[in-house]
């Protein structure tokens, strides 16, 4: 479904974030991205969702290139999910997201509701999305790209400052979803609780990919790649 190939990206200073990366997603899959702070799984997330223009190399979606296919395909949630909210109200900024992928307003504010329940946040509907704690709008970011039903899920950390209960329940919604998720994260844990695959990124290049858990049981590598297993892993 997603294939990324040879891709290669320098910010506007020159800094080279990504020197030539290959991967793919198949329909349905979970991978989580994992590697060390600054090893290029934002900028990589970026090119993925289509908020990037590819200098250089290749990203199709089911066959197609483009940033427009991948932006119609690919939901992003941001690691600072500060700029992503605009409506005057949470139910609405989750409804106007059904409602822009063609659902009546009836049902879009229904549904809205639905998954506000489901992510356990029915009593933050109709507050002011600005006001909100930086947990909570990362809930709120994370219902609104869930309401525009994208084939590939692409979330950057995800649970970063949420609650354990909170946490918990985003992590139970993506083993659930059918939908394919790529995963950036420096949680581990919920990597192996979701994902049955990870790619390593190390210095803008795919360090090593493989299954879990087994890739994670490969200490040397953890360590090159400073990533640390969950404590519950290293008791065996
Ligand atoms: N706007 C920018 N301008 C210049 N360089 C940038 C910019 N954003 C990121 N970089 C650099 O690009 C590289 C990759 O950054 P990126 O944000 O993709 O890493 P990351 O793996 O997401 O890190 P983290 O785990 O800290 O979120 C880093 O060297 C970073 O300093
Ligand atoms: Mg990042």
């Amino acid at each position: 479904m997603l294939e990324v190939d040879g891709l290669k990206y320098h910010y506007a200073d020159g800094r080279k974030a990504l020197r030539g990366v290959s991967l793919r997603v198949s329909a349905g899959e979970k991978v989580a991205l994992v590697g060390a702070n600054g090893s290029g799984k934002s900028t990589l997330l970026l090119h993925i969702a289509g908020a990037v223009e590819v200098q250089e190399g290749r990203i199709a979606f089911n066959g197609h290139e483009g940033s427009e296919t991948l932006r119609a395909n690919v939901g992003l949630t941001f690691q600072n999910s500060d700029d992503e909210i605009l409506m005057p109200s949470v139910i609405e900024d989750v409804a106007f997201s059904l409602a822009a992928g063609g659902m009546p307003p009836k049902s879009a504010h229904e549904q809205a509701g639905e998954i506000l329940a489901g992510l356990g946040i029915s009593h933050l509907a109709s507050r002011p999305p600005h006001r909100l704690s930086g947990g909570e709008k990362r809930l709120v970011t994370f219902a609104g790209v869930l309401a525009s039903e994208p084939g590939l899920l692409a979330l950057d950390e995800p649970t970063a400052g949420l609650d354990p209960r909170a946490r918990r329940r985003v992590i139970n919604f993506l083993r659930e979803t059918d939908r394919a998720v790529l995963l950036a994260t420096h949680d581990l844990d919920m990597a192996l609780d979701v994902c049955a695959r990870a790619v390593i990124l190390s210095g803008g290049t795919v360090a090593r990919e493989g299954s879990l858990p087994g890739l994670f049981k490969d200490g040397a590598l953890l360590e090159a790649n400073g990533l640390e297993l969950p404590l519950r892993y290293t008791r065996e």
